[in-house]
């Protein structure tokens, strides 16, 4: 097992570990991950997309394939959606998860909550998933990733956020994300858990890896708190984790 590089204790109270590199940071992940099954009856799991946690699912996928009866009572929560990808396409949250977490955890399907994208209806849609979390949450482990301009889900920077589940329009950054890089039509909004209900997880494991991450990284370490850069809100939160990449963090390890 390797060792982190150095922990601090950031501002608030966040807990921050540096992983040597991309790899270290996903067998680490996938560890805190783990050690959560076995010690809820029925652990409700909110997970991110994108190419942060792709190893640290993997990594999970391998212990599923190990001790397949921990994974039986999960829960999986869909954490958001691009809103206007044709039914089925790879580019989506679900598409990804399903190929990622789902099949390969051997979740089945009825245990994997999501966001249906039908046209029309995603304002009811966004109603239904809070109901549902309302009911059956809180989350037990939110597994983040951090979007360049500071994005949660797709809690986007601006004047206010919103608590709970709802339709977002995404920034052209956000619709430059590489998930949608195929489509010929670029998604101009996507559903999103709302801020509120990211909060309410028991537990928050925020991955951040790569050179592009270093600048939101550190501006998340700076301390303040503004609707303007939504991850800053994860300070007012009791349990949050950040684990990140050298490449991320940068050169100099502050001890
Ligand atoms: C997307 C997803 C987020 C994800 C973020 C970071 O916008 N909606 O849930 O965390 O991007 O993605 P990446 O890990 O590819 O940088």
């Amino acid at each position: 097992m390797r060792r982190g590089l150095a922990t601090f204790r950031g501002p608030g109270r966040m807990d921050l570990k540096i992983w040597e590199d991309r790899e270290a940071m996903s067998m680490a992940a996938a560890r805190c991950i783990t050690r959560y099954l076995g010690r809820e009856k029925r652990p409700l799991f909110c997970l991110a997309t994108g190419s942060t946690p792709v190893r640290t699912y993997e990594r999970v996928a391998s212990q599923a394939r190990k001790s397949s009866e921990l994974f039986d009572p999960l829960r999986v929560l869909q954490l958001d959606e691009w809103l206007g990808l044709p039914a089925g396409d790879p580019g989506t949250c679900e598409a990804y998860l399903q190929q990622r977490v789902i099949r390969p955890w051997g979740i089945s399907q009825r245990r994997f909550v999501r966001f249906s994208t039908a046209p029309g209806q995603s304002d009811a849609e966004c109603k239904r998933i809070e109901d549902w979390l309302a009911r059956n949450g809180p989350i037990d482990l939110c597994v983040l990733g951090l979007g360049r301009n500071g994005h949660l889900g797709f809690n986007e920077p601006g004047k206010t956020l919103c608590p709970v589940a709802h339709r977002v329009r995404l920034s052209e950054e956000t619709r430059a994300h590489k998930m949608v890089s195929h489509a010929s039509v670029k998604p101009a909004y996507g559903l999103t858990l709302g801020m509120a209900e990211i909060l309410q997880a028991r537990q928050i494991l925020l991955l951040i890896s790569g050179a592009d991450k270093r600048k939101p990284l550190h501006r998340l370490l700076r301390g303040e708190i503004s609707t303007e850069f939504p991850a800053s809100l994860l300070h007012l939160h009791a349990r949050t984790t950040i684990y990140c990449d050298r490449e991320a963090f940068g050169r100099e390890m502050g001890n």
